[in-house]
């Protein structure tokens, strides 16, 4: 496939409807939401992108009912053991963007563990957006630039001190369940993002909802001001 992403962010949206339409707690939609992630992994692999961004938790997530979010650091917990164990596997390499204040200790040893195992994999990057907020995203990067004693800070000062100056901008960012926001998701990076919204709910998603996403992609004329 030619004129492919580098790099697929997505914003997850959508486990609780799912859920609620078939009359089910909501954390079996956030159940069901972690195999959708899994097959998503799969398919950016097989289709050859090289950064794939998941938004899993926002800091506005916190305003949710206690038990929630017991049950999704719960579930985040046991995927992560799944998803270590894939990543060695499948050569896949896992970052994790956001904050660390507030993540259960359980959550955040689970995820130190899973960056170190797969720090040298050489396949997909996948980068889980957890606990992450843009918006402090960007505080994080101007506050460490004024603690190293940086007076002048510059665009690429910013870019260099996001949480993972590794990854590139994203190219393409999706967002399913038919909502048509960014809530606080990458406001930096998405600069020159193409965007794709799909009523899909995210445990609905598969390799053939991203097929399309790229296809969608594949058709779109970038021209970053340009004529
Ligand atoms: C996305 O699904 C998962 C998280 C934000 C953790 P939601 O839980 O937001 O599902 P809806 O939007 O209520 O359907
Ligand atoms: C955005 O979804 C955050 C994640 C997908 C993790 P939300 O469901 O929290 O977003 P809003 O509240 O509808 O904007
Ligand atoms: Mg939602």
């Amino acid at each position: 496939m030619n004129n492919l992403p580098k790099h697929i962010a997505i914003i997850m949206d959508g486990n609780g409807r799912w859920a609620n339409n078939r009359h089910l707690p909501r954390l079996a939609g956030h159940r069901e939401g972690a195999n959708a992630v899994q097959r998503t992994i799969e398919a950016a692999q097989k289709f050859g992108i090289k950064f794939l961004t998941l938004y899993a938790f926002s800091t506005e997530n916190w305003s949710r009912p206690q038990d929630e979010i017991n049950g999704l650091m719960d579930l985040l917990s046991k995927t992560l053991d799944t998803y270590t164990a894939q990543a060695k596997k499948k050569n896949y390499r896992l970052l994790v963007s956001g904050a660390r204040d507030k993540l259960p200790p359980a959550v955040l040893g689970k995820i130190d563990k899973a960056v170190q195992i797969t720090a040298q994999n050489t396949g997909l990057t996948v980068n889980l957006a957890l606990n992450y907020g843009a918006r402090q995203e960007i505080v994080h990067a101007v506050n460490t630039l004024l603690a190293q004693g940086k007076t002048n800070i510059s665009m690429e000062d910013i870019s260099a001190h996001l949480y993972q100056p590794g990854v590139p901008d994203p190219e393409l960012i999706i967002r399913t369940s038919g909502e048509e926001r960014l809530s606080n998701f990458l406001l930096w990076q998405a600069a020159y993002s193409e965007f794709y919204f799909t009523p899909v709910l995210w445990p609905d998603f598969n390799a053939e909802e991203l097929q399309k996403a790229l296809n969608e992609y594949a058709r779109r004329t970038r021209r970053f001001g340009g004529i």
